[in-house]
């Protein structure tokens, strides 16, 4: 078994701000086989972090992508220009991507599985907001967000998949989900991966993280859980001391 921890930078720290930050964390932390460390900053920051990070282990991706290689998308950036820069993986179908910009379902899918066949490596938001959740919808959300990735999904492609769970609520909210909570969901996705893909292709779930606030202070009990690979951090992210807490906690957890 082993972790990733994900720095969600968000619309943070322009390119010489964030070249420091990755200096930072590149000096303050050095990944392990057991927790993996990747790092998602805005577009314009990817080649100064790009440069911070040369010779450490530390992956660099970007916060969305576009499933066309090029044309007429304004504001859109394509897999093989991500490539190029040497990002090694994408987020897609962030809560804030849906909820902003209206991002659907299948959007979110058609970007995900260009970047699979790419191979590079998807970090797959789900999560309910908290007007479903209360109408005890979040079951029938979360499978409706992964049935358009799993019905595009070819074998082999899932190896490059990282689902994360983020609860909309808790996003920047302060208010970390429930470790109870966040296991019924995450154990929910198992058994529907299960049920719908390894009958099919015959392959395991993906690692699921967690993703909602998740600062030093919360992440223990969050991490020590089975049922949870990872974390897809914000605010905390924007900390090297912060990330390297969550890395800390993170590997004692994989002693336990
Ligand atoms: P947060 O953000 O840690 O600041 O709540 C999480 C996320 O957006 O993935």
């Amino acid at each position: 078994m082993s972790h990733l921890l994900i720095g969600n930078w968000k619309m943070n720290l322009g390119s010489s701000k964030g070249g420091e930050l990755a200096t930072a964390i590149r000096e303050t932390i050095t990944p392990t086989s057991g927790t993996d460390i990747w790092i998602a900053p805005p577009f314009t920051s990817i080649s100064n972090v790009s440069n911070s990070l040369k010779g450490s282990n530390i992956k660099f991706g970007s916060q969305n992508v576009h499933w066309e290689d090029h044309g007429a998308f304004t504001g859109e950036v394509s897999i093989p220009m991500l490539k190029e820069l040497g990002c090694t993986f994408v987020i897609v179908g962030h809560s804030e991507r849906r909820k902003y910009f209206g991002e659907t379902n299948n959007i979110v899918a058609r970007r995900a599985s260009a970047a699979l066949r790419a191979e590079m490596y998807v970090a797959y938001c789900i999560g309910e907001t908290l007007e479903e959740r209360a109408k005890g919808q979040t079951n029938t959300i979360i499978q409706e967000q992964l049935d358009p990735i799993i019905y595009h999904l070819r074998p082999g492609e899932e190896k490059f998949l990282v689902i994360s769970y983020e609860p909309a609520w808790a996003i920047g909210s302060g208010n970390v989900a429930p470790v109870e909570e966040i296991e019924k969901v995450h154990q929910f996705i198992k058994d529907y991966w299960k049920d719908t893909v390894t009958s099919s292709i015959r392959t395991n779930c993906p690692k699921i993280l967690y993703g909602g606030s998740v600062v030093p202070e919360n992440f223990a009990p969050i991490i020590a859980s089975n049922l949870v690979d990872g974390a897809l951090v914000g605010g905390a992210s924007l900390s090297a001391q912060k990330l390297k807490a969550l890395f800390d906690i993170s590997e004692a957890a994989l002693k336990l």
